[in-house]
């Protein structure tokens, strides 16, 4: 007995796919118009397909699960992140997006096409450039922006501390790298295997979200016995030792338990997007000395200043013989550090050519933070904005802030939830 009749759905399926196959289209939900009617269409039906992992893809990071992938994944060494506006205008037509993103998000994980071709008088319902390549550890999540609940009516659904961050000492915040309506982050082990799963969600809904913005970005991850190091940034420290490690430590600091927020947003997370621009001439210009001050570790190592080891302890309060602070109290970890709030940071590295007016590198860090609030970063980011030495080298010029679903159940889509009293 097959699972669509063991589901008692056949008829339904049968039906769609009849249809699909008298229009020429491929099966898995992905509509493909003829050139003459515009391209990619809306998908058919009301329902979708649930599409299952493929555990034995290669190098496949599972898409089900508790929490969305993409947030304690290990890094990868490579992000597109994707920021769009949404342009269809009522709830019923927001929830056909992420239902019809369900299965596409299943296959661009497990490495497969999300549609096969089944007519060569149509554009190709795969984009194809990532044809011949595993998953790549692909993930992809998603998250929705404060300026979606203004367009959607979500009655009481709608999170008090789901709101644009404030201003923060020596902003430069351009509206070009800032904000949307619905995130996606896109992370692989290959640029254009992340680069080709945005370009097909974005494709799929067509006509019903366009991009405000977008960024690529890239890691250097050190593999030491098969097991991904912290990757370092493009001051060239490590990025990422003090970490929340674990799913206990992850669900005290990352992921929104029941009672600390929505109910649809139970097992999600606040994503917080910075566009940090780093001052690399400068940077270069300064003195190992200064350099390792400004963070209070050291620059190869990783250590804490004093000490040898990538993971030994950070402790701020530390003294020398002449009864001085070890770590500068000026230093981004010890201000980071100063206050109780913590944080997931899962940043990328990006080089977006020049700045015309300077000729200066337009390169720095695509900063992204997970926490189950964002009450954690501003608390941070407004210890570090007064005094942090690495403030003479960069500028933070983007900023978003998106509540990430919790994760997906095989037969449910994305942020089902939200939408459940429709
Ligand atoms: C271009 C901008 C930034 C750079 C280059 C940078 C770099 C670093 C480095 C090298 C470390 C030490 C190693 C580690 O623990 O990962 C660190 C730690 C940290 N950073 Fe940043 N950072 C930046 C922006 C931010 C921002 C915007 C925040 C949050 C508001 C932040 C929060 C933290 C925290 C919480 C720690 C860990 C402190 C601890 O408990 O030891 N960083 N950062």
């Amino acid at each position: 007995m097959t699972e669509e009749k063991k589901n008692g759905v056949m008829d339904k399926k049968v039906s769609r796919r009849n249809m699909l196959k008298m229009t020429g289209i491929g099966a898995a939900g992905i509509a493909i118009g003829a050139s003459g009617m515009g391209g990619i269409l809306s998908t058919f039906g009301k329902d979708f397909v649930a599409e299952d992992d493929d555990s034995t893809a290669k190098n496949k990071v599972n898409f089900y699960g508790k929490n969305q992938p993409g947030i304690t994944t290990p890094a990868q060494s490579n992000i597109y992140f994707a920021s769009l506006t949404v342009l269809v205008k009522t709830k019923e037509e927001l929830q056909k997006l992420f239902k019809d993103w369900t299965p596409a998000a299943v296959k661009l994980m497990n490495g497969e096409k999300i549609a096969a071709q089944t007519n060569d008088m149509v554009p190709p319902p795969d984009t194809g450039e990532a044809k011949g390549m595993d998953a790549q550890n692909l993930t992809l999540t998603f998250g929705v922006g404060p300026s979606l609940f203004k367009k959607f009516d979500f009655g009481d659904k709608k999170p008090a501390e789901l709101k644009n961050l404030p201003h923060f000492p020596k902003d430069q915040i351009e509206e070009n790298y800032s904000h949307g309506d619905i995130c996606i982050q896109a992370c692989a082990d290959d640029a254009q295997v992340a680069f080709h799963a945005i370009r097909n969600l974005v494709r799929i809904a067509s006509g019903r979200v366009t991009m405000k913005w977008s960024q690529a970005g890239f890691n250097a991850v050190p593999m030491t016995d098969g097991k991904p190091g912290t990757p370092r940034n493009l001051f060239a420290f490590k990025d990422g030792t003090e970490n929340p490690r674990g799913q206990a430590d992850a669900d005290k600091v990352v992921f929104a338990q029941s009672s600390e927020t929505k109910s649809w947003l139970v097992g999600g997370s606040y994503l917080i997007a910075r566009r940090i621009q780093m001052h690399l001439e400068t940077w270069d210009r300064t003195a190992l000395d200064e350099q390792e001050a400004t963070f209070g570790r050291h620059r190869d190592s990783g250590a804490p200043i004093g000490k040898t080891g990538e993971f030994d302890a950070m402790e701020i309060d530390r003294k020398d013989e002449k009864g001085e602070l070890v770590v500068p109290d000026t230093s981004h970890v010890f201000l980071a550090k100063s206050v109780k709030s913590r944080l997931l940071r899962r940043s990328f590295s990006y080089a977006s050519g020049v700045i015309d007016s300077t000729g200066a590198h337009d390169a720095g860090l695509l900063f992204i933070s997970f926490q189950k609030d964002p009450k954690q970063f501003i608390e941070i980011q407004n210890s570090l904005g007064r005094m942090d030495k690495m403030n003479e080298y960069i500028t933070h010029r983007g900023s978003a802030v998106f509540a990430c679903f919790p994760g997906v159940k095989k037969g449910s889509f994305i942020g089902e939830a939200l939408f459940s009293t429709l």
